[in-house]
């Protein structure tokens, strides 16, 4: 009903708006005076490794990809990231320097659960993320990080995406606190998390995408495009599109463009570009000029006063200027946001896309 949907027409944006209250509980108790402190991980030894396995499915990958880009940044760790189907088949080699993590929003996609036990058998120690508590990750795990996002009923993943982020952001910042990694810019980033709600809150009363959505909504195909930690934006704003939209969205690193992709471009596929002010951004820049070349129409998200990049995209989406390692933070709403308004004015019901579930517990 409506009344459960808090006046809502889906859940999806509802719980999409419910993402500011979302972080502001991940983040209830795990911002002390010294720093990020996430007590369920006391116990572990993450002094001492110097590999880190993820495991996960769909847009937890995605979250996870955004881990290995964030840690490796600041620390010589090798953060592998690998989707559960993969993993569970593959030798992965686990020794006493290595740690595992595994993400899972509902706890019980099958895949993810039998990675675990995998690994479980080979002697590692798994840290397991979710939102459901008691669910069976929890159980099977060593230790679990929740990530408090409230129920979450929409199929597509929206507000547990960015707590999975929020989450991860304190795993590593709290990693790199215990072996006395600590910058400026991590003070910034940890700012940046605490102030999220409201940043959240604001971007939320300004943003209006719907002419531009009603303009987009008739293409068959769309290339989302992102470089470094917001490659896997990319990948999030493709998959999201794909789920409930039904439109053939693909994602690549910006700079894989000319291997293949590029191929495709003409003006009936546009380009999507995740370009924040980064230190890709001139690269990024330049990806986006090839797109032009090719006659593909381009949407740009980019930071707050860039104007230059009104000469190349042809619709830009402004997020406001964040720590570079906070954009996919800030920018994961805008492509759900896009997600969602494609599908509802193409009349499809974002809470139920077709093919999918919430959570697969078959192989
Ligand atoms: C399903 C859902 C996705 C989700 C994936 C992994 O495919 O439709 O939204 O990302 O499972 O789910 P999990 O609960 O393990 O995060």
């Amino acid at each position: 009903s409506s009344a459960e949907k808090g006046g809502y027409k889906h859940f999806m944006i509802k719980e999409i708006y419910e993402e500011p209250e979302a972080i502001e509980s991940a983040l209830v108790g795990r911002i002390k005076l010294e720093g990020p402190f996430l007590k369920e991980i006391e116990e572990f030894n993450l002094e001492t490794i110097n590999k880190i396995k993820v495991v996960a499915c769909g847009t937890s990958y995605h979250a996870a990809l955004v881990f290995k880009y964030f840690l490796e940044k600041h620390i010589n760790i090798d953060v592998e990231v690998d989707v559960a189907s993969e993993f569970r088949y593959r030798n992965v080699y686990i020794d006493d320097n290595t740690a595992v993590i595994a993400i899972s929003q509902s706890g019980e996609t099958a895949d993810t659960l039998e990675s675990v036990r995998v690994v479980k058998r080979k002697g590692a120690k798994v840290i397991a993320i979710t939102n459901v508590v008691g669910s069976t990750i929890t159980r099977e795990s060593d230790a679990t990080i929740y990530m408090n996002a409230g129920p979450e009923i929409g199929v597509a993943a929206t507000k547990t995406y960015i707590n999975q982020l929020v989450v991860l952001y304190l795993l590593g910042m709290s990693i790199l606190k215990k072996r006395n990694v600590w910058s400026e810019n991590l003070e910034k980033d940890l700012n940046f998390l605490k102030n999220s709600p409201d940043i959240f809150r604001k971007m939320f009363e300004t943003i209006d995408l719907k002419e531009l959505i009603s303009y987009y909504k008739n293409f068959n195909h769309f290339m989302y495009i992102g470089r470094g930690i917001n490659y896997p934006t990319a990948l999030e704003g493709a998959l999201k599109l794909k789920e409930i939209s039904y439109i053939n969205a693909t994602a690549y690193p910006a700079g894989e463009l000319k291997h293949g992709p590029i191929a495709l471009l003409d003006p009936t596929f546009p380009v999507f570009a995740i370009a924040p002010k980064d230190s890709l951004y001139e690269k990024m820049k330049s990806n986006i000029e090839e797109s032009k070349a090719r006659k593909a129409r381009i949407i740009a998200i980019t930071t707050e006063g860039n104007k230059e990049i009104s000469s190349i995209a042809d619709d830009v989406i402004f997020v406001p200027e964040s720590p570079e390692d906070m954009y996919p933070l800030v920018i994961a709403p805008i492509i759900q946001i896009f997600a969602y308004f494609v599908a509802d004015m193409k009349g499809y019901d974002p809470d139920k896309p077709r093919n999918l579930a919430k959570s697969v517990t078959v192989e």
